[in-house]
């Protein structure tokens, strides 16, 4: 009789993990997404390491703190796609620029990644509506959320640099501002 319940118990873990087991298509996106975020925090790395051999203090704890932030949203991706019965894939990265030209083309850098990262996640968002996968979509709205702050901040910062220019007390002003502002809150 015990046998009997203890299988029981186990064929309804297995049932219960089969139903909550993302689709190919959905584990595929998330895994594209955790590549897209790796890439994120290699590409803003590299930024505040250009940042501090410029003497740019404030940018380059900036972007450190961005890098950090990314590689935390590819780590909360890849928990979940494990949890869900996925594997979540580590991926190779892309090589980030070494150098960059000045502090606007870096920050102009920023908000076209964000850009483009949000459309990623539209694109995971999409394949989760086609795939009724609710839960996964439900988990998403974070990411969809966390883009609009994302965006809104590279923009206010490239604001602001227009209206510095060339002017180096400007600039210094920035880079001492910047040290209070945060990439994200998590
Ligand atoms: Fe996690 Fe800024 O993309």
């Amino acid at each position: 009789r015990e046998l009997k319940i203890i299988l029981l118990i186990l064929f309804c873990n297995f049932i219960k993990k089969l139903i909550t087991m993302l689709t190919k298509k959905v584990e595929n996106a998330l895994n594209k997404q955790i590549e897209h975020e790796a890439n994120a925090s290699q590409f803003y790395l590299a930024m505040a390491s250009w940042a501090e051999t410029k003497g740019l203090e404030g940018v380059s704890s900036f972007f450190y703190r961005h890098s950090d932030e990314e590689r935390e949203h590819m780590l909360k991706l890849i928990k979940y796609v494990n949890e869900r019965g996925g594997h979540a894939i580590v991926p190779s990265l892309a090589k980030p620029p070494k150098v960059f030209d000045c502090l606007s083309h870096v920050f102009q850098d920023l908000l076209d990644h964000e850009v483009m990262v949000s459309r990623e996640i539209n694109k995971v968002v999409d394949i989760c509506l086609k795939d009724k996968d609710y839960t996964t979509h439900n988990f998403m709205q974070w990411y969809v959320a966390e883009q609009i702050e994302e965006e809104a901040l590279a923009r206010h910062i490239l604001d602001k640099l227009k209206l510095i220019g060339d002017d180096k007390g400007g600039l210094y002003l920035f880079d001492r501002d910047i040290l209070n502002m945060n990439p994200a809150k998590n």
